[in-house]
């Protein structure tokens, strides 16, 4: 198959920034996606609901053609008005940060039963909670694993509570999601399912690769790809497109996240193609999510065709994974 007409995706992960980046970044995942749910983890972080029409409205001026659908960031100590404020604004989910895991998660929750308020209100509301699932105390490679169990006592704990665990990188993650119960559902990533840790550091190091959690080995890349391609309500696509200006990928302290926006489509089709399972790529990229978070599949199509492209060094003034790389498939918009 050279050419393949896909239900507009959605991108249920994607980070957008604020300041002079936010409209290139936005318009960038509108070039592939009708909606994308956006992560709060900016600075200050969106955790009120004025703070997220704000956000909102920036991100609707640059992106008019793909719907910015919102979170907010779950501060211990913010208190149910302000989670009901975010509601009332049009939240989905709620994103919970592990203190100190990842990009601004400094003022993350560093124990569970500190937002033991706010997470009973999110479920007396069927607001979804999305999950940043590392252990930052746990060794790099672990961080996913470790935090498993801290999942698993917030499902028994909040029982009706749906939960997304976020770019899951691990099998035991994938093992853990199946066997959990169906309001837990889990996004994966093109750069997870593409690459693995020996592409980020197995000959010299992709600062461009490089990002929470980390890429892990062949064995749980495989993993992954099964749970992508197999059609199950509970893995959809979320890019988790983390933009941070090359000078600062560059420097001596890269910080994490992949700018995967310009390239995850084309990533995901050469995924699925080695895998034979082209025919799946829609249900994970424009069906299940909308399914979970209740919502219609987008109007309008995307156009996958087979033809190699070289991915510049620089997009938007980032670094994108696969910098210098070819790629088999182009994605156009319809
Ligand atoms: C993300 C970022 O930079 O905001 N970074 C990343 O490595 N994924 C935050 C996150 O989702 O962890
Ligand atoms: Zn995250």
């Amino acid at each position: 198959m050279n050419e393949l007409r896909l239900g507009l995706p959605d991108d249920w992960h994607v980070h957008l920034r604020q300041g002079p980046g936010l409209a290139a970044y936005a318009a960038r995942t509108a070039t592939s996606c009708g909606r994308m749910l956006v992560m709060p983890n900016t600075l200050p972080p969106v955790a009120d609901g004025l703070a997220v029409d704000a956000y909102r409205a920036q991100i609707a001026a640059a992106a008019p053609s793909c719907q910015p659908l919102m979170t907010f960031k779950l501060l211990p100590g913010m208190g149910t008005a302000a989670v009901a404020g975010c509601l009332a604004a049009g939240c989905l989910a709620g994103k919970y940060y592990p203190a100190g895991a990842t990009t601004n998660a400094a003022d993350g929750v560093a124990d569970p039963t500190s937002i033991h308020q706010e997470l009973a209100y999110m479920e007396d509301n069927d607001i979804v909670l999305s999950i940043h699932g590392e252990n930052p105390a746990a060794p790099a490679l672990e961080r996913e694993t470790e935090f498993l169990p801290v999942v698993d006592r917030l499902i028994h704990a909040y029982p009706r509570l749906r939960i997304v665990l976020e770019h899951l990188s691990t099998a035991s993650a994938v093992a853990a999601v199946l066997a959990w119960p169906e309001r837990v559902a889990a996004t994966i990533t093109a750069h997870h399912l593409f690459f693995c840790i020996d592409d980020l550091l197995g000959g010299s190091l992709q600062p461009g690769l490089f990002c929470k959690p980390p890429l892990k080995s062949a064995a749980d890349r495989r993993a992954l790809v099964a749970a992508a391609v197999s059609g199950s309500p509970r893995f959809f696509f979320g890019s988790d497109s983390a933009p941070h200006p090359v000078s600062a990928k560059l420097s001596s302290a890269a910080p994490a996240g992949c700018y995967t926006a310009p390239v995850a489509l084309p990533l995901l089709a050469e995924v699925f193609a080695a895998a034979g399972a082209l025919s799946a790529l829609e249900h994970f990229t424009s069906r299940a999510g909308a399914n979970f978070y209740r919502l219609p599949p987008n109007r309008g199509e995307l156009l996958l065709t087979r033809q190699a492209w070289q991915v510049p060094s620089e997009i938007d003034g980032c670094l994108p994974p696969a910098a210098g790389r070819q790629l088999a498939w182009q994605a156009v918009r319809l």
